[in-house]
């Protein structure tokens, strides 16, 4: 081989070597007409999405969660929040996280409850006597072990605390025992646990996603529906029932829950932030809960709804066997929640 000949060679050789290396650092330079230019870093968008409308205080704190979020973050992460059922909500929701979606989704413990059953002996009727015994249980090992559980299936859960209150009938007529509640057909969010708690309680429960009980009650699709005070004002839903009967039977509280996946690709400061922020948050959404649920029973008084005390001891002795319907549970669980409960309550 000539001189000539090796050099041209060796030239080769050079800019092969050269060509890998540029298209390697392809990710951090961009060529715009020869020059090379720092590509900005990509900015990291979770979308959040949740059945409550932006009347409602859990859509309201969750605006106010996201902005803190976004600011501590500026550039590299952003939460995107859709109120109302604009994006998938529900079951649909929970499976964009499960699928590993850049999705955040707020709502009911159900649907958590459809990776790890127990959850929903957690939420299960007539458990609770206030906020406090729920927000000690949301920390015991109990539930520690549930949100080891849902890690496992990839849902990381940020939040069990976002309460709005516990849920009571919404009729036209008065209701004070489970006879008043034959014949009635109550909607009731797409779950099981809902379904038999209802069905216990005297009446016929009908599942309906919520963006359509307004419309489903003036065409009688149902007859009323079960719900808190948050819900019942903030939805406006009294302009077409009167009636709140006081069964507190179920707690009105959302699941906030991430892709593990997602999770785990975030930076230890994102993950810091978006912790200290959706745990501040629960604090002031419970905070304001507690206050606006004064206000709003008398602002509903004013609107006409009326207010009625029921026989608590007949209703809790209607759903005393709602906790053995569900073979999917772990056998005793119901025992284990007392025991803890027990424990709070002696504290
Ligand atoms: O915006 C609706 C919300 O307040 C209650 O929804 O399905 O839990 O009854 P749901």
């Amino acid at each position: 081989m000539g001189g000539d000949q090796m050099k041209k060679g060796f030239l080769k050789v050079l800019m092969l070597v050269l060509s890998i290396f540029l298209v390697g650092c392809g990710g951090e330079k961009e060529k715009t007409d020869g020059v090379q230019q720092a590509k900005a870093p990509q900015k990291k968008v979770i979308k959040m999405s949740m059945k409550f409308v932006e009347d409602e205080q859990t859509a309201k704190t969750f605006h106010q969660v996201a902005n803190k979020i976004n600011d501590r973050l500026k550039d590299n992460l952003e939460i995107q929040v859709f109120t109302g059922g604009q994006l998938p909500i529900g079951k649909d929701s929970m499976e964009q996280v499960v699928g590993g979606a850049n999705w955040i989704s707020v709502d009911g413990i159900n649907f958590l409850g459809d990776y790890v059953p127990d959850y929903n002996a957690v939420v299960g009727p007539m458990l609770y006597n206030n906020f406090d015994e729920y927000l000690a249980m949301t920390k015991s090992d109990l539930v520690k072990n549930l949100n080891a559980e849902a890690e496992k299936k990839g849902i990381k859960v940020l939040s069990l605390d976002y309460l709005f209150g516990f849920r009571s009938m919404l009729t036209e007529k008065e209701v004070k025992t489970p006879e008043d509640l034959k014949g009635l057909k109550i909607r009731v969010p797409n779950s099981q646990l809902y379904m038999l708690t209802l069905e216990a309680m005297g009446a016929n429960p009908t599942p309906l996603p919520f963006t359509e009980v307004y419309s489903g009650i003036q065409q009688k699709v149902v007859d009323g529906l079960e719900g808190s005070l948050m819900t019942i004002y903030g939805t406006k839903i009294y302009e077409v029932r009167k009636q709140v009967s006081l069964t507190n039977h179920l707690l009105g509280v959302s699941a906030v829950t991430i892709s593990n996946k997602v999770w785990n690709e975030l930076t230890d400061e994102q993950r810091k932030v978006i912790e200290e922020e959706i745990y501040n948050g629960s604090v002031y959404n419970t905070d304001e809960t507690v206050k606006l649920e004064k206000e709003y029973q008398t602002k509903l008084e004013e609107l006409g709804v009326k207010f009625n005390e029921v026989d608590a001891v007949a209703f809790n002795k209607a759903i005393e066997n709602v906790f053995n319907q569900f073979p999917k549970w772990t056998p005793g669980i119901y025992n284990q929640i007392m025991d803890e409960l027990n424990k709070i309550r002696n504290k």
